[in-house]
């Protein structure tokens, strides 16, 4: 089995886009990306290092059906998760998200992964910072931070893979020592 687990919500494409990027920028450390909606709690819960990612949608959701996605996402895979126990696991969590028509609640679903994975023990590591994109508010923004990579591809498509680059050349050596 590859080490490093990638699960991913999306409505439209662009965040399963990102997630098969990241895992070709991996090789073989990454397992193929899957999409939440046809993964079990048993999926997830296998890796011992994990990369999510997620649209934020409706009015700063998560993917799901509630808020009007085309299919079952985070929102009803989430619930899956109640008490488990990730701790000793290490998770970096993508958001994508609109900084220009959602300036205020930019890339709010991160928080809600965030809250979960952190509930059940996990390490999050992979923060990032808010500069170099202008919003009013996130509630992915924690001490000034995003708890996770933000990325827009309405409005700053030409920055994602650098923005990724970057990103995962700070988090894949935390990611590699917690597969083992
Ligand atoms: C109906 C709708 C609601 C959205 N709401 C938000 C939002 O609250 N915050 C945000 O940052 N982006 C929001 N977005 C922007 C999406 O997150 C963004 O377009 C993203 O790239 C879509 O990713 P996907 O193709 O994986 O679904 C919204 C987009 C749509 C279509």
């Amino acid at each position: 089995m590859a080490n490093i687990g990638i699960f991913f919500g999306t409505d439209t494409g662009r965040t399963r886009r990102i997630a098969k990027s990241i895992a070709k920028k991996l090789g073989a450390a990454a397992a193929d990306p899957l999409n939440v909606n046809k993964a079990t709690a048993d999926d997830f819960l296998a890796y011992d290092a994990l990369i999510i990612g997620t649209p934020t949608l409706g009015d700063g959701e998560l993917p799901g059906l509630e808020c009007g996605a085309q299919t079952a996402s985070w929102a009803e895979f989430l619930p899956q998760l109640d008490g488990a126990d990730m701790s000793g696991k290490v998770v970096a969590i993508f958001g994508l998200g609109d900084q220009e028509k959602y300036g205020n609640e930019f890339c709010d679903a991160m928080a809600d992964l965030y809250d979960c994975v952190t509930t059940c023990g996990a390490n999050v590591i992979g923060t990032w910072p808010v500069d170099g994109y202008t919003f009013k508010s996130s509630q992915a923004v924690i001490d000034g931070s995003f708890v996770g990579l933000a990325l827009d591809q309405d409005n700053q498509p030409t920055l994602t893979d650098e923005r990724v680059d970057a990103w995962l050349a700070g988090i894949t050596p935390a990611l590699m020592a917690a597969a083992g």
